[in-house]
């Protein structure tokens, strides 16, 4: 049997990154780790139990513990999540504690396509293939505030902007695994792209590699 078929799917929040893994994970035949689901899940853990997401030790200790498929119906979606994620995240102790499960789930055959920020650069610096996939901070915004607000009437674009700037800033400065793409990644900006074209351009890229592989 060969290697597993290892896609690394980095890139800033509602870049499309979710949208184009799941694609690409039916088109392939692979399973699909969306990975910002561990950081959300360790934030939503903390702050159900009144713990500070800042406190690297009590988010170590938590993320040690981590069962995902203990979250149940945990709504991880929300702009408090998606904050408290990205404060969990900056820890050493956190993301250490979630290499291991992002390792072996990508390499249990058939191999599998994993989104996130730091796929490509620190999980699977030996992917098949590598994107980095991206889209203006004002499309983003508009995509989110899109998502957003067919359940919660009260968010505003201006908000969802300013607090994706902030998350993106603060993922792409941090010392640990920082957001950007790795060295070899096919980068693909998806601001004026509909998921169709996206998914066309990227199983192109795909289909090239593995024949060049093959040969
Ligand atoms: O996973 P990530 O946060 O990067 O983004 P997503 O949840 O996949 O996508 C955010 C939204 O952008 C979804 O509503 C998609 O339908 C939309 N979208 C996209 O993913 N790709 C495009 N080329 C255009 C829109
Ligand atoms: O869907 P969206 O792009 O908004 O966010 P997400 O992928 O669910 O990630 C939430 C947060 O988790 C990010 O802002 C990062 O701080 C963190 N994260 C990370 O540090 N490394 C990853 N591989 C995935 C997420």
């Amino acid at each position: 049997m060969g290697k597993p078929l290892i896609i690394a799917i980095d890139g800033p929040a509602a870049s499309g990154k979710g949208t184009l893994s799941r694609r690409l994970a039916n088109l392939y035949g692979l399973k699909h780790l969306d990975t910002g689901t561990l950081y959300r899940g360790v934030a939503w853990l903390m702050l159900r139990d009144d713990l500070d997401p800042r406190d690297a030790e009590a988010a170590a200790e938590v993320a040690r513990a981590f069962d995902p498929e203990a979250l149940g119906t945990a709504d991880l979606r929300t702009p408090t999540v998606g904050r408290g994620a990205s404060l969990v995240a900056v820890h050493e102790g956190v993301r250490k504690a979630l290499f291991d499960f992002q390792r072996s789930f990508g390499l249990t055959p058939p191999g599998a396509v994993l989104d996130g920020r730091d796929i490509g650069t620190v999980i699977f610096p030996d992917a098949t293939v590598k994107f980095f996939i991206t889209a203006s901070a004002e499309e983003r915004a508009k995509r989110r505030y899109e998502e957003l607000r067919v359940q919660d009437q009260s968010v505003t674009f201006e908000n969802t902007l300013a607090e994706l700037k902030r998350r993106d800033e603060r993922d792409q400065n941090r010392e640990e695994a920082p957001l950007k793409p790795a060295a070899e990644a096919e980068i693909i900006d998806t601001s004026k792209l509909t998921p169709d074209e996206v998914l066309g351009r990227a199983s192109r890229i795909i289909d090239n590699i593995r024949k060049a592989m093959e040969a």
